[in-house]
């Protein structure tokens, strides 16, 4: 392979070594700056669970299996920001669903909940209104 051919596979390989730590495994880009280290903390396991690195159920499946940028249900910031007063009934409704995720539902103020709520919220601008409503002050039992 001779010119601009063998040019763009060596681009190509170093592209895919820099996806690659030294060990091979996958390394996920950095948070988006700006956050605090409460939501840098939520934003990183909310995204591990939303792209299935963190298993939340039994069908093997993750949400961004189907609600990734390149899947049948690829979300749209306007159709989560009209839903966003029913965004954990959405959630967890996918969670329970046989043919989705097939998992326990997710208590309102469990740190999954409240990290996956903290991803699309971060991810897809939503207003922070939708987070404040779940994080209950320290020490108030849940009803
Ligand atoms: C097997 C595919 C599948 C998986 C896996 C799945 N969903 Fe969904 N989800 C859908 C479909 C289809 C809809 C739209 C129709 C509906 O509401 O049932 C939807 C709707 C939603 C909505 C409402 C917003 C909208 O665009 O309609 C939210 C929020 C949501 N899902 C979150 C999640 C989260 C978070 C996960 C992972 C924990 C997940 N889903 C896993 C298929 C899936």
């Amino acid at each position: 392979m001779r010119g601009p051919g063998l040019a763009a596979l060596l681009g190509l390989i170093a592209f895919a070594a820099s996806a690659a730590s030294a060990s091979g495994t996958y390394r996920p880009p950095p948070p988006p700056p700006g956050l605090g280290a409460v939501q840098r903390r939520d934003f990183v396991l909310g995204r591990a669970l939303f792209e299935g690195m963190d298993v939340l159920g039994r069908s093997g499946k993750s949400c961004a299996d189907c609600h990734g940028s390149d899947a049948s249900a690829a979300f749209s910031r306007d159709a989560l920001k009209r839903e966003s007063e029913r965004l954990v009934e959405k959630i967890n409704h996918c969670i329970g669903d046989e043919s989705r995720i097939q998992g326990p539902v997710l208590e309102p103020a469990s740190e999954d909940l409240l990290a996956l709520v903290s991803y699309l919220v971060t991810h897809y601008a939503l207003p922070e209104t939708v987070l404040q409503t779940l994080r209950r002050p320290a020490g108030k039992p849940a009803k």
